[in-house]
């Protein structure tokens, strides 16, 4: 059988291209069993519901949802380590676990019917990103606690591409690998993809050159600069596949390849809804705010109303007809205050990478002198660059842009080829040096 030549309309599942009001219809009687499952077997989620004065009675439609109470990391922490899962541990296959930068690290789990669920959006997700049966899918991603490995595993064994289960590090391996098994795809965070490039360079290899025909970048947040960088390094396409363990892992919502404008969420199975992060307040579709996702087929774990801290804005549907959200490009956790200036580090990245002397490698370190927050920038420099004068020159012109369009006053400090430290998974974009309070 050669699949090969079907037509995409074909392949696609079909609520992919179900009308509006058949997507809604799922949702509600899904979202009905969602909220009564996890009300009648999660304690915790319960008590909430009771303080509330709210019960799954009080679901008729789903504007009826905002009257439910919302999850957050701290509901999850104090239910460690599994609190929250609504079924008998028997019936629980599978344990991932983020790791908390404070306390306690989070604890997700799965039935066998939830890896499932997870295997076929994630296949959904890969075919997205332009993935086929007849693809090698190169999984760069860590296996382990962490979903990003595993998740990309089984949704690309699901699609029925061959999966070459590699995991995070060992970059020269990751080379070797790359020119041996000619992959197709690779899926890996953005920042990390960067680094195998630089070592493909390194072993005297164009990497325009390897087979590598489109990448699933994600599990941190990257701009759309970024995306330029990473197409022309490597001549491929890069799509956004966004997610997070709470929800489900990888395979939240995916970047369509056709259209390349913010990953569509797969509503069938994570509702989202955007509120304003300080009030709890519904927000319209298009309005910015923080990005709430409740489960509406997971068994072992239903989340309702979970807060991600993500913040960005909802738009219709383009290539699919399940809604997009605009490419996420920091936390409310990652924002810094500097001196009453909001800042993100992907505002710094976007300024970076319109300097082609800069390179893509960079660090925000906050420190706090008599009170007030001072921001270094530490960045390198493209390996091409000799002249000590051009460096200075970067250093200041960028110091010069982040002043009049942020506002806010810094310190670029330009370090050799290597300074910054490279991560095998998420990148670590901020350095607090701020006395703990
Ligand atoms: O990072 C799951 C994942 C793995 C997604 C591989 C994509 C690819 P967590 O470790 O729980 O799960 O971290 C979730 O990472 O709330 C976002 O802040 C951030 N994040 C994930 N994907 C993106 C993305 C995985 N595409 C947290 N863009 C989320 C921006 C992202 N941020």
């Amino acid at each position: 059988m050669d699949l090969t030549k079907r037509p995409l309309e074909h392949e696609l599942d079909p609520i992919e291209t179900a009308t509006r009001d058949q997507i809604a219809a799922v949702q509600t009687r899904r979202m009905a069993w969602s909220l009564r499952h996890a009300y009648e077997n999660v304690p915790h989620y319960r008590a909430k519901c009771d303080a509330a004065g709210v019960s799954p009675d009080d679901f008729k439609d789903l504007s009826d949802l905002a009257r439910f109470p919302f999850t957050t990391k701290q509901d999850l922490r104090e239910t460690y380590p599994f609190g929250s899962f609504a079924v008998p541990m028997s019936e629980v296959v599978r344990i991932h676990a983020s790791s908390g930068t404070t306390g306690k690290p989070t604890v997700v789990g799965y039935t066998q019917a939830d890896i499932k669920m997870w295997a076929s959006v994630m296949a959904r997700s890969i075919r997205a990103a332009g993935g086929r049966h007849k693809d090698r899918v190169l999984v760069s991603y860590g296996y382990g606690l962490f979903t990003g490995g595993l998740g990309a595993h089984y949704g690309a064994e699901t699609l029925g591409a061959t999966v070459i289960p590699m995991s995070g590090g060992q970059t020269e391996r990751q080379v070797q690998l790359i020119k041996d098994f000619e992959p197709d795809l690779i899926m890996v965070t953005p920042s990390y993809m960067l680094v195998i490039a630089d070592q493909m360079e390194r072993q005297g290899m164009d990497p325009r050159d390897c087979s590598l025909r489109a990448g699933l970048f994600g599990a941190e947040p990257w701009t759309n600069r970024m995306r330029d960088e990473l197409e022309t390094r490597l001549g491929i396409d890069a799509v956004d596949i966004y997610g997070l363990s709470e929800v489900i892992g990888p395979g939240v919502a995916q970047e369509c390849i056709e259209s390349k404008d913010g990953p569509h969420i797969w509503e069938d199975h994570f509702y989202p809804e955007i509120i304003d992060p300080e009030t709890g307040a519904v927000l319209p579709d298009g309005e910015l705010g923080e990005l709430v996702f409740t489960s509406l087929t997971k068994e072992a774990m239903p989340i309702i109303r979970y807060r991600t801290r993500d913040l960005t804005r909802l738009f219709p549907g383009t290539a699919r007809s399940m809604r997009r959200m605009e490419k996420v490009t920091g936390r409310s956790d990652d924002m810094l205050i500097i001196r009453g200036v909001n800042v993100f580090p992907s505002q710094i990245e976007e300024m970076i990478l319109k300097d082609h002397r800069l390179a893509p490698h960079y660090q925000l370190e906050v420190r706090r002198e008599r009170h007030l927050d001072d921001l270094t920038i530490k960045i390198e420099v493209r390996p091409d660059l000799h002249d000590e004068s051009a460096k200075t020159a970067a250093a200041k012109e960028l110091q010069h842009h982040i002043k009049s369009y942020i506002g806010v006053s810094t310190t670029v400090t330009v370090v050799e080829g290597g300074g910054i430290e490279r991560s095998m998974g998420k990148a670590k974009r901020v350095v607090d040096l701020r006395p703990k309070e």
